[in-house]
């Protein structure tokens, strides 16, 4: 395709590591959506004739449906996936085929289908953001009231409810959902047309390309539209913001399904068994979703480092681009479709869940906030009394509400009987009723209002 001015070809060495095919065959919708939309448009521009542009046409489908059917075959020799299409054109259609490639590069060929294909993951991501967000959602709704304990440190904290803890992750997930969102606007420019670097000679009329391979507009620079790969970057970074909400939800779910917590058993579907001891039932799914969001990182990473040095226009280190973002785009919808099953189908103990919230002393703010309230205590004085309250609970071996109201009077003479009403789990959640806090009848609200912002996307 280019051997015009070489005496000698290219050594195994260079063809080894110049071929893209085995990688950026994935990229071969695109091209031909990409090719088929340029021709039409020289056509019309009259820069090809009528007849060359439908013999073009009709070898474009061809190999459309020789790929769908058998695959890509890959030859090193013809680098990458733009000349393999082209050359099979050539074999199809004869010499007209050749005039396929007038005012264009592969430097906008390959910018405009590699748009095209991030675009696309960018609308899956979406989609799959969406699964996990209506699953959450359901959830959040059937425990509104489950009381459970939430932790600072991991350490028993205050008692929350269920529904609560769901619909934080709803909350992180519609933000990226958000990006993925702005992400798709950005990059809804086509930079076909904008040729090898400075743009063409030719009359082209890149507003029909961009508008027939479903962009809003073409893009406005050639250097940058050939150059930059900040759509891509738009993306993985999305997609790394977004895994690692994953990973930490799917990190809640191995420490719930833990024996000593109990809170979660995992649905069979996504859990599998240990080859040596019978009883195990192991969080693989969860795990692997915790370790991907190392990997996605880490294709973001890479990407950004193949970007940082280059000058404009094209370099032959950004053919690089691809392999980290396929690799992230499959991490990325994996990790969603099971984290929608494993939010979707996992079994939660109520009762154990709130019996560990009973169990950590997890009420004892509530016994400061009542001295501040019944007694007129300032906070830190509370705080102290309360102290020594959990001390006198731990040392006879009793929940706070466990102990008499003889105890508590020895600590502090300004307790009363009414006390107890304050130190439950349940009058604890009821009571913080704070917008945005944990009460059930938040929660309820928080479910509504969810289901309203679903309905609007
Ligand atoms: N396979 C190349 C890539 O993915 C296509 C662009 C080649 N352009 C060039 N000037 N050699 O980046």
């Amino acid at each position: 395709m280019w051997g015009g001015r070489f005496a000698e070809g290219p050594s195994a060495i260079m063809r080894e590591i110049n071929a893209s095919i085995p990688f950026d065959k994935a990229l071969w919708r695109e091209d031909i959506s990409g090719s088929l939309a340029h021709v039409a448009m020289l056509a019309k521009q009259g820069i090809v004739s009528e007849g060359d542009a439908d013999a073009i046409i009709r070898g474009l489908n061809q190999i459309a449906e020789e790929y769908a059917r058998d695959g890509v075959p890959e030859n090193w020799d013809l680098e990458d996936i733009h000349m393999t299409v082209e050359s099979r054109l050539t074999e199809i259609v004869g010499p007209a085929a050749g005039r396929l490639h007038t005012a264009r590069s592969r430097n906008d060929q390959v910018a405009t289908d590699f748009r095209m294909w991030v675009r696309e993951a960018t609308r899956r991501a979406i989609g799959g953001v969406d699964t996990v967000l209506a699953a959450l959602v359901g959830r959040a709704d059937e425990h509104a009231g489950s009381i459970m304990p939430g932790f600072t440190h991991l350490q028993t904290a205050q008692p929350v409810t269920l529904g609560h803890h769901l619909l934080a992750y709803f909350e992180m997930l519609m933000r990226d959902r958000s990006r993925f969102a702005d992400a798709l606007a950005r990059m809804d420019e086509c930079p076909l047309g904008s040729a090898a670097l400075a743009g063409t000679g030719f009359d082209l009329d890149r507003e029909m390309t961009a508008h027939a391979l479903g962009f809003a507009r073409p893009t406005r620079n050639s250097l940058d539209a050939v150059s930059d790969r900040d759509f891509a970057l738009d993306y993985l970074m999305a997609a790394s913001q977004c895994s690692l909400h994953l990973s930490r939800l799917a990190e809640e779910f191995i420490i719930w399904a833990s024996q000593p917590f109990g809170f979660v058993k995992l649905p069979d579907t996504l859990s599998t068994g240990s080859s040596i001891m019978p009883q195990k039932r192991n969080p693989d799914a969860a795990e692997l979703v915790r370790g991907h969001a190392g990997r996605v990182i880490g294709c973001a990473t890479s990407l950004m480092i193949t970007m940082k040095g280059l000058p404009l226009a094209y370099s032959k280190d950004m053919q690089d681009d691809k392999p980290p973002v396929f690799e992230a785009a499959g991490l990325l919808d994996l990790s969603l479709a099971a984290m929608a099953g494993m939010v979707a189908d996992s079994g939660f103990d109520t009762a154990r869940m709130r019996k560990a919230a009973e169990a950590g002393h997890a009420t004892a703010t509530d016994l400061a906030d009542w001295l501040v309230r019944q007694a007129d205590i300032p906070f830190r004085e509370a705080h102290h009394i309360t102290g020594a309250a959990v001390k006198l609970a731990d040392q006879k071996g009793v929940a706070l509400d466990g102990l008499t109201i003889a105890d508590l009077k020895a600590i502090d003479e300004r307790i009363d009987e009414r006390v107890f009403d304050a130190l439950s789990v349940d009058a604890s959640v009821a009571a913080r009723a704070s917008y945005g806090g944990t009460a059930p009848v938040r929660v309820r609200e928080q479910v509504e209002d969810a289901r309203r912002r679903l309905e609007k996307i």
